[in-house]
Order: C-alpha cells, then structure tokens, then sequence
C-alpha cells in the first residue's frame, strides 16, 4: 500500500494522445475524490512539439466532454521519468519500444501500454494526428475506459 501514486503517460508528439489521457484521468481521480493522491503527467518520445499547447482538435474533443486540456504543454521524456513515475503508460506499440530502449540503458519503471487496462480487444490508441475529427473521438472512447480501470487498478494501492 502506499500514500500516493504518480503515472505519467507518453505518446509521441504530446499533443494529442497522451495530454488527452492526462486530462481526461484527472478527471476520473478527481471525481473518485482522488486528486490529492494521485499525481499525473504527460510527455512524448518525440521532440518536434515541445512546448507547444495540445492540437487544436484534441482541445476540441476534450471540451466537449468537460475537460479542459489547454494549459498543458508538451515536453519529451528523459530517463529521469522513468524513476520518477511509478506508472509510465504509452498508448502504442512504437512508444513501447521507445521508452523500452531508454529503460534498457537507465532502469526505471517498466512502460506498459495504456490499454492494458481497458476492457476492449485494442491495444494501441491510434494516431489521430493524419485523421479527422472522428479519430479524436475514438482516442477519448479508449482513455476513458482504460482511465476506469486503471482507477480501479490504483484504488487497490492507495490508502
Ligand atoms: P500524439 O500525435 O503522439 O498523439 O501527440 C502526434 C502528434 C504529432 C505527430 C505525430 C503524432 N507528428 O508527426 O508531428
């Protein structure tokens, strides 16, 4: 058991996938009376964005679902994240062996695939950068439901 919880997820860009994911289970632990247990984070592999505020279509589609995303800003994950989050949850298959070579060489925390925690047959949240409105649909569908049962996954830690 322990007192808090950290979890950082990854994606490649941070601007679409995975500040979606953060804002969207923000939402989840807060409204679980949570927030002050769980701490939680967003960054890419990637480092074409850094600094940039979430795509425009990922502040469109969180929006409309309550979730305010448009203060966060993109960065690139170092090997420090690794020690620091006690969760680090990618969203796909490419992500997996990116954060996976950076643990080979620095330890840390093993990345896991976000979907690992929902309840449907996919296992990597698609890249809706090249896609239309929709594709930022069904990413939300897919963090919301993993966000469910990682909460569930979380409660059996927490205090
Ligand atoms: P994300 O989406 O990894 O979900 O933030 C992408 C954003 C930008 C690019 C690719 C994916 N890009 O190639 O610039």
């Amino acid at each position: 058991m322990s007192e808090s919880v950290n979890v950082l997820f990854v994606c490649l860009g941070n601007i679409c996938r995975s500040p979606s994911a953060e804002g969207i289970f923000r939402k989840v632990v807060e409204a679980a009376g949570l927030a002050d247990k769980v701490s939680i984070s967003s960054c890419g592999t990637g480092s074409w964005h850094v600094g940039k505020a979430p795509d425009a279509r990922a502040r469109a589609a969180a929006a409309r679902r309550g979730v305010d995303i448009s203060d966060l800003r993109a960065r690139q994950i170092q090997a420090s994240d690794l020690t620091a989050f006690d969760y680090v949850l990618v969203m796909d298959q490419q992500n997996l062996a990116d954060v996976q070579r950076i643990r080979e060489r620095n330890g840390g925390t093993r990345p896991e695939l976000f979907l690992h925690y929902g309840r449907s047959s996919h296992d990597e949240v698609p890249d809706p950068y090249y896609g239309g409105e929709k594709g930022f649909e069904t990413v939300l569908d897919l963090i919301q439901e993993a966000s469910e049962g990682l909460l569930a996954e979380l409660r059996k830690t927490l205090n």
